[in-house]
């Protein structure tokens, strides 16, 4: 109600929002085409509906790419074992998961799925003192959760369902092999992720943000450099080009690992959460690398102006690990296409 009266452009925010989950969707759709058949890997699937938990069950939406739908098992295994109910993932959110990783939790079967009387009930993207007694039997979780706020003290068990399968794994050990042949003594792992393409235009365009420019990948690669005798960057990003032009290899110990295209989602994954520490920019897929590499984590902090409506459905300090290290944000463009 304040956010209306205080602010006419809310609706056009709401508009914009609306779009990009939209665009996300539709990309996520493209990317699933590209992974393996989601039943090549088992999972133990439930058919007939007369076999469902009598005492009722939780389940979430599958939306979003890899880092989303990731956020959204691990919050939904935490808050199914906090409410003593039973976790079913759907269909899709299997095809996406289980050919990179040994997840666990059971699937629902897209038939049974939909004879359930689910009761959808929204999470922010922080945990709250309510979601430890969600009510209603038959609960689909809904929104984009993606914080260690739900899930931390499950860290554990959340590391061993994101375990990779052993060929995912090899593959970018094979990779990390060969680089280290190329130094003679050990080299520290530096896993970087640069997140641009749909971000480069939506960050300033609807919230008043930015994505990381060449300046704070220099500050960030500094940061390493000043504290590990030997670090070698090992570079993902979706856009690739970019990178090349914008972070300097002058030293040797930039590597511009992954081919840049939006196809590999798995090997840039595996890639990163194998390296040693991590340095991170904007999205979730980040977010869960550095999660899983367990290291150093430097990030992108404050990427967008004070006022941004980003920030009403984001928490920074939900999002990143109290022991990560932020280096702020440059935020010279930020909403300059709002404003024009
Ligand atoms: C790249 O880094 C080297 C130092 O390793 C420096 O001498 C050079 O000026 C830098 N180039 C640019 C374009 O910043
Ligand atoms: C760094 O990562 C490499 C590749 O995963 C691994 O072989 C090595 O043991 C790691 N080093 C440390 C100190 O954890
Ligand atoms: C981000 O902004 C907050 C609030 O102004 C500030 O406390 C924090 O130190 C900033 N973080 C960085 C890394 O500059």
């Amino acid at each position: 109600m304040g956010f209306r009266a205080t602010c006419p452009s809310f609706s056009t925010i709401y508009f914009l929002f609306i779009l990009l989950v939209a665009s996300t969707i539709f990309h996520c759709h493209h990317r699933l085409a590209l992974v393996p058949a989601p039943w090549a890997y088992s999972g133990r699937v439930v058919l007939p509906p007369r076999h469902l938990p009598p005492g009722g069950m939780f389940t979430i939406n599958a939306k979003g790419r890899l880092g989303n739908q990731m956020g959204e098992y691990a919050t939904l295994y935490a808050l199914a074992k906090m409410n003593g109910r039973p976790a079913f993932i759907p269909a899709q959110m299997h095809g996406m998961l289980a050919p990179i990783f040994r997840i666990s939790l059971p699937v629902l079967h897209g038939t049974t799925a939909n004879r359930i009387p689910w009761q959808n009930y929204h999470l922010n993207d922080w945990m709250e003192e309510r979601y430890r007694h969600i009510p209603g039997e038959y609960v689909r979780l809904t929104g984009y959760p993606c914080s260690w706020t739900f899930y931390h003290h499950l860290r554990d068990e959340i590391l061993r369902e994101f375990t990779l399968h052993d060929h995912v794994r090899e593959d970018a050990q094979r990779f990390l092999r060969g680089l280290q042949a190329k130094w003679a003594r050990r080299a520290t792992f530096v896993g970087v992720h640069v997140r641009r393409g749909d971000y480069v235009r939506v960050m300033p365009r609807v919230w008043k943000g930015v994505v990381a420019d060449r300046g704070y990948l220099r500050r960030a690669l500094d940061w390493f450099r000043a504290r590990y005798r030997r670090p070698v960057f090992v570079i993902t990003s979706d856009d690739m080009a970019w990178c090349r032009e914008n972070i300097n290899a002058s030293r040797g110990d930039v590597v511009f690992a992954g081919n840049g295209l939006r196809g590999s989602p798995a090997r840039d994954f595996a890639l990163l959460s194998q390296c040693n520490h991590t340095i991170i920019t904007v999205g979730t897929f980040g977010i869960w690398a550095a999660y899983l590499a367990g290291g150093d984590t430097v990030y992108l902090a404050n990427y967008t102006l004070p006022d941004s409506p980003f920030l009403w459905i984001f928490k920074p300090q939900a999002a990143f690990l109290p022991q990560w290290v932020g280096i702020a944000a440059d935020l010279g463009q930020a909403g300059e296409n709002s404003r024009s």
